[in-house]
């Protein structure tokens, strides 16, 4: 794709301010690989979540030179681990909007769930300031339809992490070129015009902190060792499998075949980690036991209860709202006792971003 439609400067430097709140995602058919610049190696497909969100507002100003890029709050306090990846989203993004270096960037963001859970906040994080910059340019885009707006959103929210880019629209989207999906492209995610199932709407992600640490390897050193990984091209047509499998499960309400392809994604996913070169291991003894007794309590109860696993140790159980009493009552019972002092999130699927 070529990738000029997507540069646009704007005439003059000006005040603006905005605020969105963009959610987290969790991935079904996992990205996990990548090269160039932030293009995935295979296609992927997440359910959009609701309740984990990351809400934030920029405020632009004309800078002077010599000026600092950006400043940023989160939670109204300084937090300068941030700014490298702030920064460097900020580079890979100037040639698309070359009207940012004339631009102090004000930026203020607070997440939803706690703070250092476990769970990852960079797509949350990077979709919703990407947003505000994307608001900030549609001033000077009188003919854009929301379908252009969105697009550059993801676009931009890509070059900030991977994964954003699904963080934008709901409730399923697709990044990455993807047979089952015509529209389907690297260079932004989309919410495919697809009629999904409904037992798919308000589907329950119940997430379960084995561990609220820092990951020990970071997901974009993990993509790194897909490069010369032993099981790399299989993996990467597996995806290319799974999520043409996973879309016919999605609008047939095959759940049988949604928890098959669910769990096989996540286990591949952890499977590339423990045979890559360094090797390494997430999963922690806690998560072991859990997806273990879910696995029984599949079996004796027949309900369709299933996992998947981002880079790290922490579960999201995926089950439909209609079986929400029985197995939050199983959570409680059998699966908190392996939480990080006996943490859980409840979210479920949702639409999409959207301004404050
Ligand atoms: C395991 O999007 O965090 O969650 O592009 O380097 O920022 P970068 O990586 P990131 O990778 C997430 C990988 C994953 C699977 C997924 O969300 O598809």
């Amino acid at each position: 794709m070529n990738t000029d439609s997507f540069v646009f400067d704007a005439l003059e430097a000006g005040q603006y301010q905005t605020q969105w709140q963009a959610p987290s995602n969790i991935a079904l058919v996992k990205y996990w690989g990548k090269h160039g610049e932030q293009l995935p190696k295979n296609p992927s497909i997440s359910f959009t979540l609701s309740q984990c969100v990351t809400t934030t507002a920029v405020n632009f100003s004309p800078r002077e030179q010599g000026d600092a890029a950006f400043d940023f709050l989160f939670d109204q306090k300084k937090q300068p681990e941030f700014h490298p990846k702030i920064q460097q989203f900020l580079e890979r993004i100037t040639p698309f909007f070359p009207a940012l270096e004339r631009h102090h960037l004000s930026i203020s963001s607070h997440n939803s769930f706690p703070h250092s859970s476990g769970i990852a906040s960079s797509a949350s994080a990077m979709a919703a300031m990407a947003l505000c910059i994307v608001d900030f340019e549609k001033q000077f885009h009188s003919d854009w339809t929301e379908e252009a707006f969105l697009r550059k959103a993801s676009f931009l929210a890509r070059l900030g992490s991977g994964s954003a880019a699904r963080s934008i629209a709901g409730p399923l989207t697709v990044w990455g070129h993807s047979k089952a999906f015509p529209q389907s492209n690297d260079h932004f995610a989309i919410a495919p015009a697809v009629e999904w199932h409904p037992i798919f709407q308000n589907y329950q992600d119940t997430v379960l902190i084995v561990d609220k640490g820092q990951k020990k390897v970071s997901s974009t050193l993990g993509h790194g060792l897909m490069q010369g990984h032993p099981f790399a091209t299989q993996r990467f047509e597996q995806a290319h499998t799974h999520i043409e499998q996973l879309k016919t499960a999605l609008t047939t309400g095959d759940l049988e075949r949604f928890i098959d392809l669910t769990e096989a994604e996540a286990l591949c996913l952890h499977a590339m980690m423990m045979t890559s070169n360094p090797r390494y291991v997430l999963m922690q003894p806690n998560t072991l036991s859990i997806l273990q007794k879910v696995e029984v309590f599949r079996a004796q109860t027949q309900l369709p209860l299933c996992f998947t696993l981002d880079a790290g140790a922490n579960i999201h159980l995926l089950y439909p709202l209609q079986y929400r009493i029985p197995i939050m009552d199983f959570i409680q019972e059998e699966l908190v006792v392996h939480c990080q002092k006996g943490q859980y999130i409840e979210d479920q699927v949702g639409n999409g971003a959207q301004k404050i």
